[in-house]
């Protein structure tokens, strides 16, 4: 990474983040820290909601929040969660549309990393802006 965020710094960022967790029904708090090329962090967690549809995730809480504030490349995200549970295919998918070379750390509630992976391998074949901008 060219700017000077550690993967441990981003993983103690998404456990912070995970703090913040409104997940009263699942009683599963996940934790979202995602870099952006510019060097910003954007934490986000997720915020349950008694029509459970309506709850939004973790990973797409930092996204929105980056993406508000101008942001559109990541370098990265670090997500924690209990177990080092993998982002959902909806988060998977917000993400694909920032880019697919997103480096994903997954950690569990001590901060071990579970699984390094890119957004590419978690959504391999994904439609995306090149299907419908040219
Ligand atoms: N959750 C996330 O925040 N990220 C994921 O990618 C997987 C699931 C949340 C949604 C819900 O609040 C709880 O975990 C259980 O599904």
């Amino acid at each position: 990474m060219e700017n000077k965020i550690s993967k441990s710094d981003l993983v103690a960022m998404a456990m912070e983040a995970r703090k913040q967790s409104y997940s009263p029904y699942s009683n599963y708090p996940v934790g979202a820290a995602l870099l952006s090329k510019s060097g910003k962090i954007y934490q986000g967690t997720n915020i349950e909601n008694a029509a459970y549809s309506s709850t939004i995730c973790a990973e797409r809480t930092a996204v929105f929040k980056a993406i508000y504030e101008g942001e559109r490349e990541f370098e990265a995200i670090a997500v924690v969660t209990k177990d080092g549970g993998s982002p959902c295919g909806s988060c998977r998918q917000v993400l694909s549309e920032f880019g697919l070379d997103t480096i994903v750390w997954l950690a569990n509630e001590n901060g071990e990393i579970v699984l390094e992976s890119t957004v590419e391998k978690l959504i391999p074949f994904s439609f995306g802006p090149s299907n419908l901008l040219e």
